[in-house]
């Protein structure tokens, strides 16, 4: 029998040993370890929410198979998938975009990589402020170009204008933005968010706008999108929509982008090369999402809202811990540094000896540019969001 040499060992791309696995992904692969071993996990660390997909959406997608809908599509989509698209941000934003402006997405991940990718050479420069979701200096650097965070802490994690003008130097390129953000609920202002584009539009640099938390707003915030800022500061704008968070579809893996129709065009390139079109009967479903009855929206958020409402007061309530109110999203961000003494140096430490000694996940700011932080998903049960705040407060007396 041949015998085959040992292979020599792996080397990966220079671009992608630049990158760092998720993180997040990272804090569910060591809960399902732990529970694997038979322990009693609490979990705060999921960024998907704990609803089933809405059932109209789920036999659109059976109704879509039945008739065979399960061929390749166009790649920006199937023209009534896109036209879903735009009648919902016509119908509910006052939007206008035309077909050539609008793509479907595997996810709303697809859309920021191809955005991204898209733009950016190396050496570019791109805005991040923090916190930053995970995803997004990882892409940057996988294109070649340069993270440069913005800090927040002192305006409380929200962006303003100035600060983005003072960051810009003649390499940048790119900002991306994120509202309501993961990890901090943080939602900008709609006439910050203007400033910032009208910024953007002087200095002459890109924006992408991650809008995929777009419609967990808490009152007596109210949803905004990017796409109805006036039509002079969409330019250099592309926006990245998500149906994962919205109607719980997280593993249909849909999204979409709306931006000019260049930006638009190349992104098609990238797409067409690499996932070729978004699911042709997920693509169904979405156009049902959008076009069907939005009642099951209404209640995950009021239930949002309520976990939220419990979880924040509790937060507050224990030592060492301080938390600022969310307006989006499904998470908490609490400051932990009160509970770093002792024997607890850093968040990374809080949440490994939470995870031990209370069998709890929490995600650490770190991992979003913010240390002395922790994120928490409240799209977990009441009864686990109680149970986890009772652990976490008996950790955290523990270190007084
Ligand atoms: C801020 C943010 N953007 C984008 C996404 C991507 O969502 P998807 O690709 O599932 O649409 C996520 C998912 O966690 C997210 O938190």
């Amino acid at each position: 029998m041949k015998t085959w040499p040992t292979p020599s060992l792996f080397s990966v791309s220079e671009n992608v040993a630049r990158m760092q696995s998720s993180s997040t992904l990272a804090a569910m692969q060591a809960a399902e370890a732990l529970r694997a071993a038979g322990a009693d996990v609490v979990d705060f660390g999921a960024g998907e929410p704990d609803f089933d997909t809405p059932e109209n959406i789920k036999r659109a997608a059976a109704e879509a198979m039945r008739l065979g809908k399960t061929k390749y599509t166009s790649t920006g989509g199937t023209r009534q998938f896109q036209q879903a698209i735009i009648d919902f941000y016509q119908r509910e934003f006052g939007a206008t975009y035309e077909p050539n402006e609008v793509m479907g997405t595997s996810g709303g991940k697809q859309g920021i990589f191809n955005a991204v990718v898209t733009l950016i050479n190396p050496g570019d420069e791109v805005l991040l402020p923090k916190p930053y979701w995970v995803t997004f200096p990882e892409i940057v650097v996988f294109a070649g170009g340069k993270p440069v965070f913005i800090e927040t802490e002192q305006t409380g994690f929200l962006l303003t204008a100035e600060q983005v003008e003072q960051a810009i130097t003649p390499r940048t390129r790119l900002l991306i933005i994120n509202s309501p953000s993961n990890p901090s609920g943080r939602v900008l202002p709609p006439a910050e968010f203007q400033r910032i584009m009208e910024v953007a539009t002087e200095r002459d640099i890109y924006v992408v706008s991650d809008e995929c938390y777009l419609r967990f707003v808490y009152s007596p915030g109210q949803v905004f999108t990017a796409a109805s800022l006036p039509t002079e500061l969409r330019q250099r704008l592309c926006i990245a929509g998500s149906f994962s968070k919205t109607y719980a579809m997280t593993g249909w893996r849909m999204g979409y982008a709306l931006g000019p129709v260049e930006w638009i065009k190349a992104m098609l390139k990238v797409q067409g090369h690499s996932t070729s079109n978004p699911n042709s009967i997920a693509q169904w479903a979405a156009v049902e999402a959008f076009n069907g009855p939005q009642d099951s929206v209404a209640i995950m958020l009021a239930e949002y809202t309520a976990r939220r409402s419990w979880l924040l007061s509790a937060l507050r309530d224990i030592p060492g811990i301080q938390c600022g109110e969310p307006e989006g999203a499904f998470y908490a961000f609490p400051n932990v540094r009160g509970c770093l003494r002792g024997g607890l140096k850093s968040s990374g430490e809080f949440v490994q000896r939470l995870l031990e000694e209370e069998q709890t996940v929490v995600t650490n700011g770190a991992a979003f540019g913010a240390e002395g932080y922790i994120r928490l998903s409240y799209a977990t049960s009441m009864a686990q969001i109680k149970e986890g705040v009772k652990r976490i407060r008996r950790f955290a007396e523990r270190q007084f």
